[in-house]
């Protein structure tokens, strides 16, 4: 049997125990089940690991606990509590015991999903891409509207590819964020596991909490883990999971289905599968952002966040230059944040001083700031 399987078995014997009040061998059931955990969270990754890694956790703390006090729920649930002493500080252990599938739904509600609306970036914070951003907007506009003639089909999945850095993140995450949908940031890489059949499972209940809390948003990134063309080099967990996820796509596009909107992100189109690029109703390059972007961007970072430049020609003159240098929205960023370091560095002679005082006189000090110069950006001369 698989490890992991045995280590659910151990604790579903270890808890059944527990029941019947014998501790004792409760306990030792249930360390052993978390061990086992452990020891399968070494050999997985993404969510199936870190599932593994709160079973064995939960496991170890049941076992540990000074007190614990199990009451049998109705409809088969059970719930166990255990108090815990902790340097003087009680801590309550809580938990709903589940099926496997509904404990994968809940790691996901509670570790990829954002619902706070003012977690996620809104479109102005997002510069250039003006294109973009309006053939998003319709793409959502016309999911969203319940009423429509049979002809006019909506896209529930929306391709984004171009070079790393570019804004893709931000403009899904900006979509959930107008549409106030809950927002799931996945990438490939965590919904695979190498264990026969977990990975659909992981799929699956990504789309069922997806339709569970919609409007919802699932931002798939690094697409291309999985959807290469040479489908030759997937192995068959990697296909499998491409299976269930275009069929989990394909059931968005029925109309009694809530609505879901699928983004995937990929760097490398070129290299996906003709007959998977054919499922994005929407296939948008994001590209690097051009001069006129560039600028925006750079005021999105200095600017509009209370730092702007000594004068307008200095956003014309940085912006050439990261034209020149082809550089990305990411890029750009860090070239900001460092040139206000340098200020603040400058301007705050013996800031390390500050370290020997109380935290509170800290707290009050001001720091003296000015607008950005060339010098701050330190960056080499333009032609
Ligand atoms: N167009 C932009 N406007 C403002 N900031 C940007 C823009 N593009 C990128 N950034 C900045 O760079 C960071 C990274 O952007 P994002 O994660 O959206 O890029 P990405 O295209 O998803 O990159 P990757 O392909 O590496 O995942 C953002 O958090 C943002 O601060
Ligand atoms: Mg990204």
């Amino acid at each position: 049997m698989e490890l992991h399987r045995q280590a659910e078995a151990f604790k579903a014997r270890g808890v059944a125990l527990l029941k019947e009040g014998k501790i004792e061998e409760a306990r030792r059931l249930l360390l052993i089940a978390a061990e086992k955990f452990e020891k399968a969270a070494e050999f997985s990754e993404g969510i199936a690991k870190e599932l593994r890694l709160k079973e064995a956790e939960w496991c170890r703390r049941l076992a540990e606990g000074k007190e614990l006090s199990v009451s049998p729920k109705a409809v088969g649930a059970v719930r166990e509590e255990a108090s815990e002493v902790s340097g003087g500080g009680e801590a309550k252990v809580e938990r709903e015991e589940k099926g496997e599938f509904a404990r994968i739904k809940q790691y996901i509600r509670e570790n990829l999903m954002v619902r706070a609306k003012e977690k996620l970036p809104s479109w102005d914070e997002i510069g250039g891409l003006e294109d973009v951003k309006k053939l998003l907007k319709k793409a959502y506009v016309i999911g969203a509207i319940e009423k429509k003639p049979p002809a006019v089909s909506s896209w529930n999945a929306i391709l984004l590819y171009g070079p790393p850095g570019t804004g893709k993140t931000m403009l899904a995450a900006a979509v959930a964020k107008s549409l106030d949908a809950a927002f799931f940031d996945v990438k490939v890489s965590q919904l695979l596991s190498k264990y026969y059949g977990e990975t659909p499972k992981i799929i699956s209940a990504l789309f069922e909490v997806a339709r569970e809390e919609a409007p919802s948003v699932i931002f798939i990134d690094e697409f291309d883990a999985i959807a290469l063309s040479r489908s030759g080099d997937l192995d068959e967990e990697t296909r499998r999971a491409l299976s269930t996820l275009l069929a989990e796509m394909d059931g968005l596009s029925s109309k009694s289905s809530p609505f879901v909107l699928v983004i995937a992100a990929t760097n490398t189109p070129e290299a996906l599968d003709k007959a998977i690029l054919s499922r994005f109703g929407r296939k948008i390059e994001i590209p690097l952002p051009d001069y006129e972007a560039c600028k925006e961007i750079i005021r999105i970072h200095t600017e509009k966040k209370g730092i702007p430049l000594e004068d307008e020609s200095l956003y014309d003159e940085l912006a050439r230059y990261c034209v020149e240098r082809k550089m990305s929205g990411r890029d750009i960023k860090f070239m900001c944040i460092e040139a206000i370091w340098n200020m603040i560095e400058e301007m705050n002679p013996g800031l390390e001083r500050l370290a020997e005082e109380p935290y509170e006189r800290i707290r009050k000090y001001e720091l003296k700031t000015r607008a950005l110069k060339k010098e701050d950006f330190k960056i080499k001369e333009t032609r």
